[in-house]
């Protein structure tokens, strides 16, 4: 008789298991999102799936979690919205924040709960917090110049101001923050500011407010960031921390930290608590108030279950983890521990693992220019492909830098991976289980080999694949603990690759008649890597892994330890499923998204730019109104025709050589209708000197020519005038 390899295999897992630090109770947080427009696939793919995935598979690991969120609901970015839509802030946050806990709701990110920093208790524990800092001395109260729009008769703060990012010379950097290159500034750093609301140039005013001293608290902070520990106490396992994260703080550390004020001039916020002096008028800075929104949604959570908010934020064997995106690194890395540490009952957290950003279809996405895919459109159009669009973010999360979002990306990962990989594997195994075995799980012979997947198609046994499945669920795990969630992702379909493989080398259809009792080892296996996925799939694709847990006719998750569950059955050579256990009704888990549905995809995206071709209401065909800095990025030059010639098999294309004195140009031009090419050599023109090349019929267009056109469409040079010389600028 065979001997089981079970009493021979040691899993590795269980030694790497023992980590230095573990912890009972996990305090998980994702950005508060300003609740000044809807979620877009950005936000999803930054701070919340990342999440999610962690505190689905914290809980299924068998700890304490509480996953907590909520509207950002003050700062400049409501009140922007609002002055600009001329509506009440309190109607702006409210709407945005209904509209937010929707789509997350569909998008089934597992928040305890989501929350609003609009709600009393927030401004409680906001105030108190302001409190307890200044009696313990972390403000300075500092009077100083600051700019001011007499127009509209406000200090300008944050985003009420704009101009030229002294870092990367980005011409619309916000007063607290350029999103070109995501550098946090101040006001007076603004090269050429102006103000947002009146366009004005601000002047300067005295003003008073309270000031962090973020200066004092630089070197623990640098300690704390670069080794984990704090006088040389370990608080947190420093390889654990993205490097971009790592590296974003330490320039600001190497750069200095300066006080930073937290208070601002404004209507909308939180008062400073009014006992204090020079209160009147004042309000807390949104970024103080709203990493607090975090406390403050605990103890609402915690008020609702009956539970204790502060062991979560407090004890010793609890953790806090902030998920965020990377222009949130400074506030929730350096500003708000110094905040909680400074307070001096609170845990710091043991990580922030940041993510980058996520472009849509090659331009960055923006909320301003409508270029995103919405959430709550993409629930409208494909209400039953929540977890498609989750795995495909998942895919392409852009942990350690910048990524992409294609419609074309997100239909090859749904066809190829999800239905070809996974959906055909599960439907395969509960197709052939009723077939064979009338849905039952069969039971088989110990002693019978199967030709393996995980060893190259050689020989194997049910009890060491098992282990195997074993070893590639720990994988699995230590990507999800790593904050790897595209590795995780990776491992899951790898397993089910390697369940397909496992029918696909054994062929049991085959093999069925003269080898029954083969074919029954295979198939149990088989059944035991659906339900060992069934639980792997739960952090990424819940609602799937419901589905295929109601397919085995297995009880509903408890989200409570199933993972820890099955890892302790393998690791004993243990089934999953045991024989007899009749399976339930299956129906396919995915279908194939059709080139129509993401063509439609793309003509939306497409129509939805502001068209610069647009005009404006008048009815004079101007079209509507650019910045001056906008047309301050052509650049246009004189140049003349040397050559021309016309596009072979067109009517309307000559394709020009052109001189600019320093170079010279092959320029691809649409008026063959109003001149002949031999006709033109020697004329002096305007061309666009720095459009990005195109290739038209073949030949690569450098640039555009400048042409007036008549009512008849009859078109003609642009040109200098008489006796300039190439190259010049024309502006
Ligand atoms: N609302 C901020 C943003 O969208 C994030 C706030 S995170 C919190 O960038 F920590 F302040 F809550
Ligand atoms: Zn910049």
């Amino acid at each position: 008789m065979f001997v089981s390899f079970r009493f021979v295999l040691t899993p590795t897992s269980y030694v790497l298991e023992t980590l230095p630090m573990v912890y009972q109770r996990y305090l998980v947080t994702s950005a508060l999102p300003y609740a000044n427009g809807p979620l877009h696939v950005g936000h999803l793919a930054g701070a919340y799936l990342s999440a999610d995935a962690y505190v689905r598979f914290l809980r299924l690991s068998g700890k304490d979690v509480v996953y907590v969120c909520g509207s950002d609901e003050h700062g400049a970015a409501i009140t922007m919205k609002a002055y600009r839509e001329k509506r009440s802030p309190k109607e702006i946050v409210d709407q945005y924040h209904t509209g937010l806990r929707d789509a997350f709701d569909g998008m089934d990110i597992s928040f305890d709960i989501y929350h609003r920093t609009t709600e009393a208790v927030h401004y409680e524990t906001s105030q108190e917090f302001f409190r307890t800092l200044n009696e313990k001395g972390a403000f300075s109260v500092q009077e100083s110049e600051q700019y001011y729009d007499e127009e509209a008769g406000q200090f300008l703060a944050d985003r009420y101001i704009i101009g030229t990012c002294p870092k990367c010379n980005y011409e619309n950097a916000y007063g607290d923050q350029c999103e070109n290159c995501g550098s946090t500034l101040s006001p007076t750093d603004l090269i050429s500011p102006r103000s947002t609301l009146s366009g004005s140039t601000p002047a300067r005013r005295k003003t008073r407010h309270w000031y962090l001293q973020l200066d004092k608290n630089e070197e623990w902070l640098r300690e704390w960031i670069t080794t984990g520990k704090i006088d040389g106490k370990e608080y947190h396992d420093a390889s654990l921390w993205k490097k971009h994260v790592v590296g974003q703080c330490k320039s600001w550390l190497d750069g200095g930290l300066m006080p930073r004020s937290v208070t601002r001039d404004l209507d909308w916020g939180i008062p400073v608590p009014e006992e204090l002096e020079g209160s009147e008028g004042k309000k807390l800075y949104v970024w103080l108030d709203a990493p607090i929104g975090y406390i403050s949604a605990t103890k609402q959570w915690a008020a609702d279950h009956g539970k204790d908010w502060e062991t979560y934020w407090k004890d010793s064997d609890s953790a806090i983890v902030h998920f965020v995106g990377k222009d949130n690194i400074v506030f929730h890395c350096l500003i708000f521990p110094t905040i909680l540490k400074t307070e001096g009952s609170y845990n710091l957290p043991i990580n922030v693992p940041a993510n980058q950003f996520v472009n849509l279809e090659g331009n960055k996405i923006s909320t301003s220019r409508n270029w995103a895919v919405w959430i709550h459109e993409y629930l409208n159009d494909f209400p039953d492909r929540v977890d498609a669009l989750r795995y495909y973010c998942y895919k392409i999360m852009p942990e350690q830098r910048d990524s992409e979002f294609t419609w074309k990306g997100f239909q090859d990962a749904n066809n190829n991976e999800l239905v070809n990989n996974l959906g055909n594997f599960v439907n395969r195994v509960m197709v052939l289980t009723q077939k064979y075995y009338e849905g039952k799980v069969p039971t088989f012979d110990e002693s019978i080999s199967l030709i393996s997947p995980h060893e190259a198609g050689m020989p194997s046994w049910h009890d060491s694949e098992l282990l195997d499945l074993f070893d590639q669920l720990h994988e699995l795990r230590s990507c999800i603990k790593t904050f790897d969630f595209r590795g995780g992702l990776k491992v899951l379909m790898e397993i089910s690759s390697k369940g397909n493989q496992l029918l696909q080398l054994n062929e049991p259809w085959k093999n069925v008649k003269e080898d029954p009792e083969s074919v029954a080892v295979v198939m149990n296996l088989a059944i035991q890597y659906v339900a060992a996925l069934s639980v792997a799939m739960r952090p990424f694709l819940p609602s799937t892994a419901e589905k295929v847990r109601s397919f085995l006719a297995l009880a509903a998750f408890t989200d409570k330890s199933e993972f820890t569950d099955i890892m302790d059955k393998l690791s004993e050579g243990e089934h999953l499923i045991d024989p007899d256990h009749t399976l339930g009704q299956a129906e396919l888990l995915f279908t194939k998204v059709e080139d129509e549905a993401i063509e439609a995809q793309l003509s939306k995206l497409q129509a939805t730019i502001p068209d610069a071709e647009e005009e404006t209401p008048e009815g004079n065909g101007i079209k509507h109104e650019i910045a001056f800095q906008d047309f301050e990025k052509l650049d246009l030059r004189t140049a003349r025709i040397l050559e021309a010639r016309q596009v072979p098999k067109t009517s309307k294309l000559l394709e020009l050589k052109l001189d600019l004195g320093f170079e010279q140009r092959t320029v691809v031009s649409g008026i063959a209708g109003s001149y002949q090419a031999d006709q033109i050599i020697g004329t002096d023109v305007v061309l666009v000197a720095n459009l990005a090349p195109r290739k038209i019929k073949g030949i690569e267009s450098q640039g555009m020519v400048l042409l007036a056109e008549d009512e008849e469409g009859q078109l003609g040079f642009v040109s200098p005038p008489e006796g300039w010389s190439q190259g010049d600028i024309v502006k």
